[in-house]
């Protein structure tokens, strides 16, 4: 068996009984329970509408199993019952046994590669590139690494199973060819029943087992049609105890539909180890992916990809990637740069915002990349604080390249930029701001500034409008430093 396996098992085994992996809810003992499928609230009798996330019909009957049924999962090793105690004490060890994929922004967003033994899940819009991603993740583990950094000692490769459920094996190959994956080591699997996928996971016993998607597996012992939330639950946990019992990785590809037809990957968050979506849509050339939720790693770390004609190819510098270069002519107003932290990595973005006057009674606020709820308090900060009306004005607020900043670092930016729409006073040229705005309109300091600044200034930025820190900022050479106490400060000398 393969390293990280066997490495991954030995763990397992000290905390888990060996035990058969398919595991089945005994039916007669079971008490029905529904569930949202957008949200995964659950409640204990069927309503039109989930309370919890507003969405209509979406909830579905789940029979979840009785106290008794559990006692007795417990027995078996459970992992709903006794998984999350065994992973916390997996953390320090994990450090060392952590395979890295290959590919780094996608082990960047791991915290340094894949747990054996972990569960991940990756979602994301159809079409976004989860397939792309994880195939060429699977290439990476499989392929056999020839070089290191002494040229001497190889890394022997590991073995994958890539499980397809959506499309056939010719069209994985096929696809597989355009991204030039290629190795005898990956191993693809064209198949829906999780029964029979888990028996092949045993047979060929690989390292990290992929399954695109989760949604369209099924149990055949459940009445239930595949994509239901039951099913959705059901061969999820029967992987992810797989995971857990055998040391293998298992990687879970979960699609969010907007129509809410197939039970969203909300619902397995909480089962898997680590949960990481692609973020915006699939019209933007890059590719955000974020981990949410890591077990094994720091979260809301990003990586960074660009969809090219040979698959996802890694940003590492994402430098003024998301800023526009508007050349001698500056930007237009409305347009402010902020530098956002995005897990350790800062990240320069634009603030757009465009006010225009509104039907009356009906001002619109469409906001898309920061909080909606943010942008409401700041416009109303601006309207008290700063004597801006904006009550007869459509406000709309964009970050450009389909980025999501939900710091309230960009606090000012976002007011910035609305003042300047407002106004039709553009900034000057290479202006950027960072700072939290409070209700009394005062600018508040926000963390890791030294390294926003220096981020700004590498990438040619030189005039920062920026918190009042005193004498506590470091001078970075050729970048104008604007202290600010209040808004209008910084409005005045926008
Ligand atoms: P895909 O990985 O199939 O998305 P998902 O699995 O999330 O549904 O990505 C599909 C899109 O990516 C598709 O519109 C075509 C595009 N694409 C490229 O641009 N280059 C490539 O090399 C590949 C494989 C796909
Ligand atoms: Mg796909």
């Amino acid at each position: 068996m393969h390293r990280a396996a066997v490495q991954g098992r030995a763990i397992a085994e000290k905390s888990l009984p060996s035990q058969p992996i398919i595991r089945s809810y005994p039916m007669a003992k079971s008490r029905t329970q529904f569930i949202c499928n957008q949200c995964g609230s659950v409640h204990p009798k069927w309503l039109g509408k989930c309370p919890d996330c507003g969405t209509w019909d979406a909830l579905e009957e789940f029979k979840a199993p009785t106290p008794d049924a559990r006692a007795q999962n417990t027995q078996t090793g459970n992992i709903a019952q006794g998984g999350e105690a065994l992973t916390l004490a997996q953390i320090d060890e994990s450090e060392s046994v952590r395979t890295p994929t290959g590919i780094g922004e996608f082990d960047r967003i791991l915290g340094g590669g894949i747990v054996p033994g972990s569960a991940v899940l990756v979602g994301g819009e159809p079409g976004i590139g989860k397939s792309t991603l994880l195939l060429q993740v699977a290439h990476a583990v499989a392929a056999p690494k020839t070089e290191s950094k002494k040229g001497e000692a190889k890394t022997a490769s590991q073995r994958v199973l890539y499980v397809t459920s959506e499309e056939s094996a010719r069209q994985t190959k096929l696809r597989a060819s355009r991204l030039g994956v290629q190795s005898d080591d990956l191993l693809v699997l064209a198949e829906t029943n999780v029964e029979r996928i888990i028996n092949q996971i045993h047979k060929v016993q690989p390292a990290v087992v992929i399954v695109d998607s989760i949604q369209m597996i099924y149990k055949p012992a459940l009445p239930a049609a595949p994509g239901s939330v039951t099913q959705l639950r059901d061969c999820c946990m029967d992987l992810v105890y797989l995971a857990k019992s055998s040391g293998i990785a298992v990687v879970l590809v979960g699609h969010i539909t907007k129509a809410g037809t197939l039970a969203g990957p909300k619902i397995i968050e909480h089962i898997v180890d680590t949960v990481v979506y692609f973020e915006g849509d699939r019209f933007h050339a890059h590719r955000i992916v974020r981990c949410v939720k890591n077990r094994f790693g720091s979260t809301h770390e990003v990586g960074l990809f660009e969809m090219t004609g040979g698959g996802l190819r890694e940003v590492t510098d994402p430098g003024s990637l998301f800023v526009e270069h508007y050349g001698s002519h500056g930007p237009p107003s409305g347009s402010v740069i902020t530098a956002a932290m995005q897990g350790s990595r800062v990240l320069l973005v634009e603030v757009q915002a465009l006010t225009a006057s509104s039907v009356i009674g009906a001002a619109k606020r469409k906001v898309s990349g920061v909080s909606s709820d943010r942008v409401a308090m700041i416009i109303a900060v601006l309207e008290k604080r700063a004597e801006m009306r904006l009550a007869a004005d459509d406000v709309f607020v964009n970050v450009a390249g389909g980025v999501k900043v939900a710091e309230p670092a960009t606090d000012l930016a976002v007011a910035m930029a609305i003042a300047s729409a407002h106004q039709n006073r553009p900034l000057a040229p290479g202006t950027f701001a960072v700072g939290e705005l409070g209700l009394g309109g005062e600018v508040r300091t926000v963390p890791q500034l030294e390294l926003r600044l220096r981020e700004a200034a590498r990438l040619g930025l030189g005039h920062a409008i920026v918190p009042h820190m005193g004498s506590h900022l470091p001078r970075l050479g050729g970048m104008a430093l604007h202290e600010v106490r209040r808004l209008s400060q910084a409005l005045n000398d926008m």
